[in-house]
């Protein structure tokens, strides 16, 4: 067997790493405490569990539903964009479902990269973007995230020669793994640059229900011009807990979401109509499940940071997402301190390195455990830094 060379670009060896690291401690018997993964474990609304149940048992309900999905899903999504952002979408051309943003977010690259071309990826980045240019043989020009300028990315240290040859730039805000959130100002900064240089920009907004203290996350469509120049990817997996039902959508640019309908028209023949249904009905629910995520996840953040902070390992509380981005508390690169706290408390997270070079002295925390487990782990961490000491 000769396997193509693009399986060696992927960036899985950290987490094939870790995967054999969960695997080794559970089958030593050691009390795994697992915050690595990006997973909610909170479930949807009942309304939204009734309409899979009930619609899966419609004979009408098994045919395919082709890429662009059932219309009433399309205007769902654009008359839930109205009210939360205020953002005007066409349903008929400027909304496009997909198989979780993933699904989207991976085959974008095949719409825009030939072998060779490069595009703008936030580093440190949710592994996607990486992975899914690499997937079309693109060449990746990292934009550094760093905490000096908050993660927000720096168009101005962008050399003219990459800014010329960038086809695409990738932006996620709220953002994994970092947490951290852009202003308005931020957002007409990058629809300059990209309109300036010809970039498509496509902004994971993954994250955009998951806030607190206040803090309400903007749409990247609510910046003018920001529909001439790019798209927006959304996911009902952490705004309505169905990561595993495998729905979102993408809105913004028609001309990009054809390509993209193109694209995906060769690879899938749509989603299943119950799961596009229950889609309708969580977009079209109270949204008391987004508050009540909000409210889960903030008191889960404040046990992790405010824990950490009194065992000495100093965390800022981050105003959105559901992780924490810290640095790493001892004087070890950021797998070698996931190794050891694994190995010694039982606690995994992921090291930073995970998510491209600049993610190096930093680890993610996923607040994918309730409160209980939470006070736990901090628990382990406070014996754990006590021993290193
Ligand atoms: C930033 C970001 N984008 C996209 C995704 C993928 O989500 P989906 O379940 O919609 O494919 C995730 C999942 O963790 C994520 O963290």
């Amino acid at each position: 067997m000769e396997f193509a060379n693009r399986l060696n670009n992927l960036q899985t060896s950290i987490y094939s790493q870790l995967a054999e690291m969960k695997r080794e401690l559970s089958s030593s018997g050691k009390d795994l405490i697992d915050l690595s993964i990006g997973s909610p474990d909170l479930s949807p609304p009942h309304y939204v569990k009734q309409v899979i149940s009930q619609l899966s048992l419609d004979d009408h309900a098994y045919d395919y539903t082709l890429t662009r999905g059932i219309a009433e899903f399309r205007e769902a999504c654009a008359t839930w964009y109205k009210k939360r952002f205020n953002v005007d979408l066409d349903p008929e051309t400027e909304v496009l479902p997909v198989m979780g943003s993933q699904d989207g977010l991976s085959h974008i690259f095949w719409a825009f990269i030939n072998k060779g071309d490069a595009a703008l990826i936030p580093d440190p980045g949710y592994p996607i973007y990486s992975d899914g240019l690499a997937l079309v043989e693109g060449e990746k020009i990292p934009l550094p995230l760093v905490a000096k300028n908050n993660y927000l990315p720096n168009l101005s240290a962008i050399s003219a020669a990459n800014a010329s040859r960038a086809k695409l730039m990738i932006l996620n805000y709220p953002n994994n793994p970092t947490a951290a959130v852009a202003s308005s100002e931020v957002f007409e900064e990058v629809v300059n640059f990209a309109g300036k240089h010809n970039i498509v920009v496509c902004h994971d907004a993954a994250y955009t229900e998951l806030a607190f203290d206040g803090y309400k996350p903007m749409s990247f469509l609510q910046t003018a011009g920001a529909k001439e120049v790019g798209v927006e990817f959304h996911s009902l997996s952490k705004t309505f807990n169905m990561a595993g039902v495998r729905l979102g959508f993408v809105v913004g640019n028609a001309k990009v979401l054809k390509a993209l309908e193109t694209i995906k028209s060769n690879i899938d023949y749509g989603t299943f109509r119950p799961i596009l249904q229950a889609g309708i009905a969580a977009l079209q629910g109270p949204g008391e499940i987004i508050i009540s995520n909000q409210n889960t996840y903030k008191r889960r953040r404040d046990i992790w940071i405010e824990g950490c902070n009194r065992a000495g390992w100093q965390i800022t509380k981050p105003k959105g997402s559901m992780f924490v981005w810290a640095p790493v508390p001892t004087k070890q690169d950021s797998l070698s301190f996931v190794r050891d706290l694994a190995t010694d408390a039982g606690v995994i997270l992921v090291p930073g390195i995970a998510f491209g070079e600049y993610g190096e002295g930093y680890v993610r925390v996923g607040l994918v455990k309730d409160e209980v487990v939470i006070s736990e782990a901090v628990h382990r961490v406070k014996g754990f830094l006590t021993n290193k000491d």
